[in-house]
Protein backbone atom coordinates (compact mmCIF):
# COMPACT_ATOMS: atom_id res chain seq x y z
CA UNK A 1 0.00 0.00 0.00
CA UNK A 2 1.01 3.70 -0.05
CA UNK A 3 1.76 5.52 2.30
CA UNK A 4 2.16 9.59 2.38
CA UNK A 5 3.95 11.49 5.61
CA UNK A 6 6.53 14.63 5.74
CA UNK A 7 9.18 13.70 7.82
CA UNK A 8 11.12 16.12 8.74
CA UNK A 9 9.26 18.88 6.79
CA UNK A 10 10.11 16.55 3.28
CA UNK A 11 7.31 14.74 1.76
CA UNK A 12 7.96 11.12 1.85
CA UNK A 13 5.73 8.79 -0.82
CA UNK A 14 6.21 5.58 -0.41
CA UNK A 15 4.72 1.81 -0.88
CA UNK A 16 4.90 -0.52 2.54
CA UNK A 17 3.38 -3.85 3.78
CA UNK A 18 0.39 -2.86 5.24
CA UNK A 19 1.42 -4.31 8.73
CA UNK A 20 5.19 -2.08 8.77
CA UNK A 21 4.97 -0.49 11.99
CA UNK A 22 6.31 3.30 11.30
CA UNK A 23 9.65 3.00 13.35
CA UNK A 24 10.44 0.29 10.71
CA UNK A 25 9.21 2.64 7.67
CA UNK A 26 11.35 5.31 9.38
CA UNK A 27 14.56 3.80 10.01
CA UNK A 28 14.20 1.14 6.65
CA UNK A 29 11.96 2.99 4.23
CA UNK A 30 12.96 6.51 4.77
CA UNK A 31 16.60 6.20 6.28
CA UNK A 32 16.87 7.54 9.22
CA UNK A 33 18.48 5.60 11.82
CA UNK A 34 18.33 7.93 14.60
CA UNK A 35 15.09 6.61 16.33
CA UNK A 36 16.34 3.84 18.21
CA UNK A 37 14.04 0.30 18.69
CA UNK A 38 14.84 -0.70 22.76
CA UNK A 39 12.14 -3.11 23.24
CA UNK A 40 9.17 -3.28 20.01
CA UNK A 41 6.74 -3.30 23.02
CA UNK A 42 5.99 0.24 24.15
CA UNK A 43 7.70 -0.40 27.81
CA UNK A 44 11.17 1.92 26.59
CA UNK A 45 10.11 5.21 24.54
CA UNK A 46 13.20 4.63 22.80
CA UNK A 47 11.74 5.07 19.34
CA UNK A 48 9.98 8.50 20.96
CA UNK A 49 8.79 10.31 17.77
CA UNK A 50 6.29 13.54 17.19
CA UNK A 51 3.40 13.29 15.26
CA UNK A 52 1.55 16.28 14.43
CA UNK A 53 3.45 17.39 17.50
CA UNK A 54 2.63 14.95 20.15
CA UNK A 55 5.14 12.79 21.25
CA UNK A 56 4.27 8.99 20.44
CA UNK A 57 5.44 5.25 20.85
CA UNK A 58 6.63 4.80 16.71
CA UNK A 59 7.07 0.78 17.47
CA UNK A 60 3.47 0.69 18.36
CA UNK A 61 1.99 2.79 15.64
CA UNK A 62 1.62 1.08 11.62
CA UNK A 63 2.64 3.50 8.87
CA UNK A 64 -0.16 3.24 7.45
CA UNK A 65 -1.91 4.79 10.49
CA UNK A 66 0.32 8.00 9.97
CA UNK A 67 -0.33 8.09 6.60
CA UNK A 68 -0.85 11.99 6.08
CA UNK A 69 0.70 12.74 8.95
CA UNK A 70 3.45 14.96 9.73
CA UNK A 71 6.53 13.96 11.30
CA UNK A 72 9.49 14.84 13.55
CA UNK A 73 12.25 12.62 14.03
CA UNK A 74 15.52 13.34 16.29
CA UNK A 75 17.52 14.30 12.48
CA UNK A 76 14.66 16.89 12.41
CA UNK A 77 15.30 18.97 15.57
CA UNK A 78 18.64 20.93 15.14
CA UNK A 79 18.90 23.75 12.30
CA UNK A 80 22.13 22.75 10.78
CA UNK A 81 24.61 23.11 12.89
CA UNK A 82 22.30 24.79 16.27
CA UNK A 83 21.21 22.19 18.25
CA UNK A 84 17.31 22.55 19.37
CA UNK A 85 17.89 23.77 23.21
CA UNK A 86 16.70 20.68 24.03
CA UNK A 87 19.58 18.86 22.67
CA UNK A 88 21.72 21.49 23.65
CA UNK A 89 20.65 20.96 27.43
CA UNK A 90 20.51 17.75 27.46
CA UNK A 91 24.55 18.46 26.52
CA UNK A 92 25.08 20.87 29.06
CA UNK A 93 23.85 19.11 31.67
CA UNK A 94 25.42 15.73 30.89
CA UNK A 95 21.78 13.67 30.95
CA UNK A 96 23.04 10.95 28.37
CA UNK A 97 25.39 7.99 28.80
CA UNK A 98 25.54 5.64 26.38
CA UNK A 99 22.82 7.82 24.23
CA UNK A 100 20.65 4.72 23.48
CA UNK A 101 17.12 6.29 25.14
CA UNK A 102 18.34 9.79 24.04
CA UNK A 103 16.79 10.61 20.83
CA UNK A 104 13.06 9.25 22.11
CA UNK A 105 13.87 10.65 25.50
CA UNK A 106 14.73 14.31 23.76
CA UNK A 107 11.48 14.13 21.56
CA UNK A 108 9.51 13.34 24.36
CA UNK A 109 10.95 16.46 26.65
CA UNK A 110 10.21 18.15 23.44
CA UNK A 111 6.42 17.80 23.23
CA UNK A 112 5.79 17.88 27.05
CA UNK A 113 7.78 21.35 27.41
CA UNK A 114 5.31 22.49 24.45
CA UNK A 115 2.69 21.07 26.64
CA UNK A 116 3.27 23.25 29.35
CA UNK A 117 3.84 26.49 26.91
CA UNK A 118 2.64 29.30 28.94
CA UNK A 119 1.42 32.65 26.85
CA UNK A 120 4.51 34.29 27.64
CA UNK A 121 6.52 32.04 25.81
CA UNK A 122 7.60 29.98 29.17
CA UNK A 123 6.39 27.35 30.31
CA UNK A 124 4.69 25.98 33.86
CA UNK A 125 6.75 22.86 34.18
CA UNK A 126 8.10 21.53 37.48
CA UNK A 127 10.67 18.83 38.50
CA UNK A 128 7.53 16.37 39.33
CA UNK A 129 6.11 17.30 36.04
CA UNK A 130 9.08 16.53 34.19
CA UNK A 131 8.86 12.77 36.26
CA UNK A 132 5.74 12.03 35.18
CA UNK A 133 5.72 13.53 32.01
CA UNK A 134 8.66 11.20 31.16
CA UNK A 135 7.71 7.87 32.83
CA UNK A 136 7.22 6.36 29.89
CA UNK A 137 10.76 6.80 28.48
CA UNK A 138 13.21 4.29 30.21
CA UNK A 139 16.73 4.65 30.49
CA UNK A 140 19.54 2.04 31.93
CA UNK A 141 22.28 4.40 32.28
CA UNK A 142 21.91 7.57 33.93
CA UNK A 143 19.74 7.18 37.38
CA UNK A 144 17.82 10.19 35.15
CA UNK A 145 19.25 12.72 37.59
CA UNK A 146 20.72 14.75 34.83
CA UNK A 147 17.80 13.53 32.24
CA UNK A 148 15.82 15.89 34.47
CA UNK A 149 17.82 19.07 35.38
CA UNK A 150 18.43 18.89 31.46
CA UNK A 151 14.42 19.60 30.25
CA UNK A 152 13.91 21.35 33.51
CA UNK A 153 17.05 23.69 31.87
CA UNK A 154 15.40 23.75 28.57
CA UNK A 155 12.41 24.22 29.97
CA UNK A 156 13.80 27.61 31.62
CA UNK A 157 13.04 26.47 34.66
CA UNK A 158 16.24 27.65 37.36
CA UNK A 159 18.11 24.79 38.68
CA UNK A 160 19.32 23.76 41.95
CA UNK A 161 22.94 24.11 42.55
CA UNK A 162 24.82 21.30 40.33
CA UNK A 163 25.71 19.37 44.10
CA UNK A 164 22.00 19.19 44.94
CA UNK A 165 20.10 16.37 44.44
CA UNK A 166 16.83 16.26 43.27
CA UNK A 167 14.56 13.28 44.18
CA UNK A 168 15.96 10.17 42.64
CA UNK A 169 13.23 8.54 40.38
CA UNK A 170 11.75 9.41 37.00
CA UNK A 171 9.82 7.82 34.49
CA UNK A 172 10.25 3.89 34.42
CA UNK A 173 10.35 5.24 37.97
CA UNK A 174 13.73 3.60 39.68
CA UNK A 175 17.03 4.81 39.54
S1 LIG B 1 10.98 0.43 21.06
FE1 LIG B 1 9.10 1.49 21.18
S2 LIG B 1 8.68 1.65 23.30
FE2 LIG B 1 10.54 0.48 23.20
S1 LIG C 1 21.97 7.02 28.40
FE1 LIG C 1 22.14 4.84 28.20
S2 LIG C 1 20.07 4.16 28.25
FE2 LIG C 1 19.94 6.27 28.71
Amino acid sequence: MKVSMSVNGVVQDHDVEPRTLLVHYLRDVVGLTGTNIGCDTTSCGACTVLIDGQSAKSCTILAATADGSSITTIEGLAHGDELHPVQAAFREEHGLQCGYCTPGMVMAAVSLIDEHRTPDGGTDLNEAEVREGLEGNLCRCTGYHNIVRAVLSAAGVSLPGPGTHIAATVGGGQS
